[in-house]
């Protein structure tokens, strides 16, 4: 097959959006609050930053470095780089597979968006008291026939975008709803900030009261936590780098899309937790959380209901831009391997993926007596499963082929091409070798309790 010039992205900012765009999604909004919430705050929210530092940056810089050098989705670039016969192709499966699942339940809380885009349209929430909006989720929850219109009309946007390929499709949107989202999410934070609770929010977020830590479990959460809002671990960073210019910074790019993801993670948690000591809500609420108090704060503002609209129909575009990055993994997957084109991969996965998703759709209605790891419904456990262990696993060994089995000449050559700072080699060079997997290696045998 003769080889086309890969696809690139249309300028260096453009792939900075694009791979923030993939981070920034419900990752930060809809699942860092209620983590934290359940978790406890404080030290959980301190061990998560600092593995954003310490194995997130690193590690992202070793998916994108991998992928750039490549020139593949993950089976491919790990051949392309450790050799045909390479054992190293399963961990691009692996990665491959929990895209796919991840995004079969990814799909349904977008749907649980969509959901409530159409309720800040027709005014549901100023129908109700305060006090009842939280059960406006209840009743979604426990809505089979809705949940699975909803994952079908989500699929069916991601794929839309998809079809549309790298620059079309995937670039253009990021440049202008990324910007959007932060604004209003500052607006909001003004908002929570005169609140009566928001020193309660505060000290329940950053002060590490050893009172509320809940142990060990809880720093899984964080680590994996971290995994799933970087889109780390299962080969999204690495394929979105292979469409990367080599005159690119590999870690000056790791460095902003990670300082972005994170900020707007804090933001939420802090535009969410003044909402919850406020009205005496319950911050262990789990994964209703945010659909359960934000509408609060719409129900009480002036032009509260425009705001809702701008505000649900960002988060679906969040939501969008990280589901465009798993699907993009999986069909490049098999337009790679199988030699599809992209019509026909991005159709078969997505159908296939949202068949998948059915059974999370109907967790809270026809499955919800259905518990596959301990208490937790079914997508909560498959959540459970992809992001505290198999994306920190494939970390690892995205850190160890970075780090210990590739040729080191070729590592060093990746990084340094289009380095600002290539000086900084060693440093990452020790942290993707020794401090990021075992950091996670740690976290693992604490978490099952073998040390
Ligand atoms: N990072 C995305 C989010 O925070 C989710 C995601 C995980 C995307 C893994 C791609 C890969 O919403």
């Amino acid at each position: 097959m003769a080889q086309q010039r890969r696809s690139h992205w249309g300028s260096k900012l453009g792939f900075i959006l694009a791979a923030a765009g993939s981070a920034v999604g419900l990752g930060n909004i809809w699942k860092f609050p209620y983590v934290t919430g359940q978790n406890g705050g404080g030290i959980f929210v301190l061990v998560y930053l600092a593995s954003v530092l310490l194995v997130g940056i690193p590690i992202m810089v070793a998916e994108i470095l991998i992928g750039r050098r490549g020139q593949g989705s993950p089976v491919t670039a790990l051949e392309n780089i450790m050799g045909q016969g390479s054992p190293w192709k399963l961990l691009g499966w692996l990665g491959t597979a929990t895209g796919f699942v991840i995004l079969s339940y990814y799909a349904v809380v977008a749907g649980w968006a969509l959901d409530y885009l159409f309720k800040s349209l027709t005014g549901a929430f100023w129908a109700v008291g305060i006090d009842e909006i939280p059960t406006l989720f209840d009743g979604l929850y426990t809505s089979a026939t809705w949940n699975v219109i909803w994952l079908a009309v989500f699929m069916a946007l991601t794929m839309g975008v998809v079809f549309g390929g790298i620059k079309g499709g995937i670039e253009r949107w990021n440049r202008i709803l990324m910007p959007g989202l932060f604004v209003l999410l500052l607006v909001l934070l003004v908002n929570s900030f005169f609140m009566k609770g928001f020193g309660e929010a505060m000290r329940f977020i950053f002060y590490p009261d050893p009172a509320r830590f809940k142990g060990w479990a809880s720093i899984l959460e964080a680590v994996g936590q971290g995994f799933f809002s970087l889109s780390l671990g299962m080969g999204a960073m690495l394929t979105y780098g292979s469409y990367l210019e080599k005159d690119s910074d590999i870690l000056g790019s790791a460095i902003s899309i990670s300082f972005l993801d994170t900020l707007v993670a804090m933001l939420a948690a802090c535009i969410l937790f003044p909402v919850i000591f406020s009205f005496g809500f319950e911050p262990q609420a789990g994964p209703g959380l945010v659909f359960k108090t934000l509408p609060v704060i719409f129900a009480q503002l002036p032009a509260g209901q425009l705001l809702a609209v701008v505000f649900f129909l960002l988060l679906v575009f969040a939501a969008l831009t990280s589901s465009v990055s798993l699907l993009e993994v999986v069909s490049a997957s098999l337009m790679e391997r199988l030699s599809w084109s992209r019509r026909k991969a991005v159709s078969m996965s997505g159908a296939t993926i949202f068949l998948f998703g059915i059974p999370s759709a109907l967790s809270g209605s026809v499955l919800s007596d259905l518990h596959l790891v301990g208490e937790r419904s079914v997508f909560d456990s498959l959540d459970y499963l992809a992001s505290n262990w198999s994306l920190p696993l494939g970390g690892i060994g995205i850190a160890l082929v970075a780090g210990w089995f590739m040729d080191a000449k070729a590592s060093r050559e990746e990084y340094e091409t289009g380095a600002k700072q290539p000086r900084t080699y060693p440093f990452w060079r020790q942290a993707v070798r020794f401090l990021s997997p075992v950091a996670v290696a740690l976290v693992f045998l604490k978490a099952i309790g073998l040390l």
